[in-house]
């Protein structure tokens, strides 16, 4: 039980009418130390009693008189404080967080339950630019995090590698494709397919015929044309050969690559039980799902030339996966200009008589732009992914340099803190928020960074190096009931809520809040009081709290997708 628990059972032992939840939802956590730790307002009784509230505080904290857990409980105004005892906390805390090494901040909420987490997904022959940043960091911390809790969990890659910018790319090959464009695409996967891409969109301006063409080959391509089907299988592992050295530099894995393209064999199945339940209506010659009584804008399941769409593919996909996985939750981190989209499908699902399609969650998050301006793919104003990561450790190098000259294995920690810089400055704000990519921010070493936690990380490593004792959880906790250690240790009890809150709300910044500020206040500790002491009995102490800050710092970057170098 923690100390709120506590709170709310002493509570609840004199108002008996109060339920637990309801005494933990009052509980407050007061603005400044002097109110004491926890608080609980006495408001509510006041009808109840026909006594002012300041009375009733009063009464209760008489009534409660002197408990084990806590210093001192009394009434201010209309609250009463509870202040705990700075010994006992420290001793259960830290034991607890001894015992339970870096499951110190899980549970077992997700015991027997799969979860999908579905992100990255780019598109083939298009580029992984800054944009793509987003779904692939959130989305690997929210994997992570999962597993963390006990989940079963399974990420996807639900690549783009369908649809009618194949027929162009097919096409476009067939009349322009040489042996030098070949070898040019061989080389540069990516930047080159976009350039056929662009010239062939470019070129249906004066050439209206190719939009047919296009069209014509994608068809031929959902036929199963050998040639169209051919090339679409180069285009394909060349573009991923390219993602995967992304992938690599992120260390992101996924269990499955199950894209666009794995669901075209399941896509007529699809329209049949559509049209079996009456859903399909006939459009111009294409199928609708009407869906303006819902408030959303009718969705077009298939062209009037037969060929699918989008969302028709998310429809087969979502089957797919509650048939193979049987998920408890199946998790889409995908940006938000695709809020329709995703509306509009879950609600065929809805329709299609599917109550699972509840469980299938669009996490999506706002736009980066550069500093000097949005992006923009048809203008040319792409920022490719693995520009900016490599950009991040070149930097990174540079002020490794100037500061210290003599680490060690300098390419691998410039690897570590570049990447694990953009990744935390990634998940630093609530995921919605539109944000500004900014260099001088990403790679400042101060502040509220990546660098300054994997930086306070590596001190505590140093320290517990320094130490040169067996840390255990046998010391004298009244060592630690300084105000100093005493915030540390309050921190390290809210490990557990924030992995909890990031898991509830799918917000990962909830952990790079938490880590920073565990971070901050280590740092403050460090500056107040000595830990490698000649005191066997402070230094044992201090270094046994050293210990739990060192497993929590790693656990939480861990948890954001971050390495976590142990000197710097
Ligand atoms: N490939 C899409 C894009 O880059 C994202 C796919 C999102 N996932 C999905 N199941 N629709 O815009």
């Amino acid at each position: 039980m923690d100390f709120k628990e506590k709170v709310a059972e002493i509570f609840t032992s004199i108002e008996t009418e109060l339920s637990m939840d309801d005494a933990l939802s009052l509980i407050e956590i007061p603005p400044s130390q002097d109110m004491g730790d926890y608080a609980v307002p006495c408001f509510k009784f006041a009808k109840k009693y026909r006594k002012s509230p300041a009375v009733i505080a009063s009464e209760i904290a008489d009534k409660i008189g002197s408990i084990e857990e806590f210093e001192k409980v009394e009434s201010a105004g209309p609250y009463v404080n509870f202040f705990v005892d700075k010994k006992h906390f420290a001793e259960k805390i830290l034991k607890q967080a001894y015992a339970e090494k870096e499951n110190y901040g899980s549970t077992n909420v997700g015991e027997g339950k799969n979860v999908i987490v579905e992100f990255s997904s780019p598109n083939i022959a298009k580029p992984f630019h800054i944009g793509h940043i987003r779904t692939t960091i959130i989305g690997n911390s929210i994997y992570k995090i999962y597993k963390y809790l006990g989940y079963n969990t399974i990420s996807i890659n639900h690549l783009g590698d369908y649809g009618t910018q194949f027929g162009m790319l097919i096409s476009a090959y067939k009349k322009w494709g040489s042996p030098e464009v070949v070898e040019a695409i061989e080389k540069n996967p990516i930047k080159e397919l976009l350039k056929l891409y662009v010239r062939y969109n470019k070129e249906i301006e004066t050439h209206p015929e190719y939009q047919d063409e296009a069209r014509y080959w994608f068809k031929e391509l959902e036929n199963g044309n050998e040639e169209a089907h051919k090339l679409w299988t180069w285009f394909r592992e060349v573009s991923l050969k390219e993602f995967n050295r992304v992938y690599d530099m992120l260390n992101v894995k996924f269990d499955s690559y199950a894209g666009e393209s794995f669901y075209s064999d399941k896509m007529p199945a699809v329209i049949d039980e559509l049209d079996d339940k009456g859903l399909l209506k006939d459009s111009e010659g294409a199928k609708i799902v009407e869906l303006q009584q819902y408030g959303l804008t009718d969705a077009v399941i298939q062209k009037s030339d037969g060929s699918t769409l989008y969302v028709t593919r998310d429809i087969a996909a979502a089957m797919y996966r509650k048939k193979t996985y049987d998920f408890y939750k199946n998790i889409y981190v995908v940006g938000a200009p695709q809020k329709l989209h995703f509306e509009q499908w879950k609600k065929i699902i809805e329709l299609m008589g599917y109550d699972w399609a509840e469980n299938c969650v669009h996490v999506m998050f706002g736009t980066v732009s550069l500093e000097d301006g949005v992006l923009s793919t048809r203008k040319g104003r792409v920022v490719f992914l693995e520009d900016v990561l490599k950009k991040a450790i070149e930097r990174t190098t540079e002020i490794i340099n100037e500061r210290n000259t003599d680490l060690e294995n300098k390419e691998e920690v410039a690897k570590q803190v570049g990447i694990g810089a953009v990744i935390f400055q990634e998940l630093f704000n609530n995921r919605i928020k539109d944000y500004t990519f900014s260099w001088e921010k990403t790679l400042s070493f101060e502040g509220e960074t990546g660098p300054y936690v994997q930086y306070t990380y590596a001190r505590t490593c140093s320290l517990l190096r320094k130490g040169d004792i067996e840390v255990d959880d046998d010391v004298d906790y009244s060592v630690l009931t300084d105000k100093e250690s005493f915030n540390v240790i309050k921190k390290l009890e809210g490990f557990k809520a924030a992995v909890l809150g990031a898991h509830d709300k799918y917000e990962p910044f909830f952990i790079t809040r938490y880590i920073v500020g565990l971070a901050q206040e280590f740092n403050r500790f460090y500056h107040e009081c000595p830990i490698v002491v000649e005191d066997i009995e402070v230094r044992k102490a201090r270094l046994l709290l050293t210990k739990a800050v060192n497993t929590v710092l790693k656990k939480g970057m861990e948890l954001l997708g971050m390495e976590t170098p142990e000197r710097m």
